[in-house]
């Protein structure tokens, strides 16, 4: 089957990639993932919403092999797993115009070299008639570029929603069928690039809420039959309270640093705070992203490397500062040979983190008895920090 049918002249011409494992050289995809575009079909014109991956643009054209007129390439986002495929539709049909705003204009222009007079521009909430269908574009920036925009087929009320409610799924269903599986897999996507925009995710949230939609497709991913489902996942993620939740993401050279990590995580949980645990010498980074989305806490256990951190650590904060968690509180322990400059540079790493410092310990050598004295004062401090703003 070239296509899969979503409504009246609404087709699936996606490909689902079920041996990607990494995207942008950075985040893992254990699942896979799809390049979902649309076919439109109006009584007047013909549309097509996003393209996909250029490694797949054949599997593309092929299932446009019996379509001999297109007159709209639709980009709502000018990342190249979703318009990296638009030269070759445009090779093929070269009386299509690629309708889209005048940022994702810029970057296709630099990107693609897509040439300026292939462009409709399109303004926030401006529609565009195929005939019997109205597309209705509506700009929700940030999911995660700052051309990202969204359309909504205004008779049959589907929104394309391009990365934004994207799940990274390799799969056959067209729709979400198992949504404990959707749901981990919109998270980790969430977490990974959209969690630092949350705020104007949000007023995203509430732009397309202005609309009845009956289904969400994105550009990732099965489709959304029940929209309810991801809008009210987005909005407790987005909003939603924190938990009382310890996250220690940590790695260990010669074994001080994972004692007293160790020590920590036995702490907390006799005293009722939940830990997830993450070692970072073998850890799924998107799991990690994962848990910062609703942890109260972020203690980050950190061994020496030539007087600074160890590079992983390095890496964690680095991300942890990137993604912007609404984490309350954070703290450093790790420990070090003869001299330490660890706690003084991963300080300096975190800025963008609008936390409270609790703080940091770290030991020299092997852990002694009033080094883990001083992990179980950490855990008094934390299991204080949570009770006072009502998560115990
Ligand atoms: Fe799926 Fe931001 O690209």
């Amino acid at each position: 089957m070239k296509r899969k049918e979503l409504g009246k002249g609404i087709y699936w011409v996606g490909v689902v990639d079920w041996d990607r494992r990494l995207f942008d050289s950075l985040i893992p995809l254990p699942d896979g993932t799809s390049y979902n575009a649309y076919l439109i079909e109006g009584s007047e014109k013909m549309a097509l919403i996003d393209t996909v991956d250029p490694s797949f643009s054949e599997r593309l054209l092929g299932k446009l092999e019996d379509v001999t007129r297109l007159d709209y390439i639709i980009s709502l986002h000018a990342e190249q797993d979703h318009s990296g495929s638009i030269p070759e539709v445009l090779a093929k049909y070269p009386g299509a115009k690629v309708i889209t705003n005048t940022k994702a204009k810029s970057i296709l222009m630099d990107h693609l070299h897509i040439p300026e007079e292939a462009f409709i521009i399109v303004k926030d909430r401006e529609t565009i008639s195929l005939g019997e269908k109205t597309l209705r574009f509506i700009f929700t920036p940030w999911v995660h570029w700052p051309e990202t925009m969204t359309v909504y087929l205004e008779e049959e009320k589907i929104l394309f929603s391009c990365d934004f409610f994207g799940s990274h799924i390799a799969t056959t269903d067209l729709y979400v069928t198992d949504r404990c599986q959707v749901y981990e897999a919109a998270k980790r996507y969430f977490a990974e690039i959209m969690m630092p925009f949350r705020s104007t995710i949000a007023n995203n949230i509430k732009k397309i809420s202005d609309y009845d939609i009956s289904m969400i497709a994105p550009s990732h991913g099965p489709v959304y039959n029940d929209p309810g489902f991801i809008m009210d996942a987005y909005k407790d993620w987005i909003e939603g309270p924190l938990e009382n939740t310890v996250v220690i993401p940590y790695v260990s050279m010669h074994g001080s640093t994972e004692l007293l990590v160790k020590h920590l995580v036995t702490s907390l949980e006799q005293r009722g705070v939940k830990v997830e645990l993450f070692n970072l010498a073998v850890t799924d980074i998107g799991k990690l992203a994962m848990a910062l989305v609703d942890a109260a806490t972020l203690v980050i256990g950190a061994p020496t490397v030539l007087t600074g951190p160890h590079p992983l650590i390095v890496y964690a904060a680095y991300l942890a500062n990137a993604l912007r968690p609404k984490t309350r509180f954070v703290s450093i322990i790790g420990s070090y040979g003869w001299g330490s400059k660890t706690i003084e540079i991963l300080g300096g790493m975190i800025p963008n983190l609008k936390v409270e410092v609790i703080e940091p310990f770290l030991c020299k050598g092997l852990p002694t008895d009033t080094d883990f004295n001083a992990i179980e004062k950490l855990a008094d401090v934390i299991t204080m920090k949570h009770r006072e703003i009502g998560l115990m």
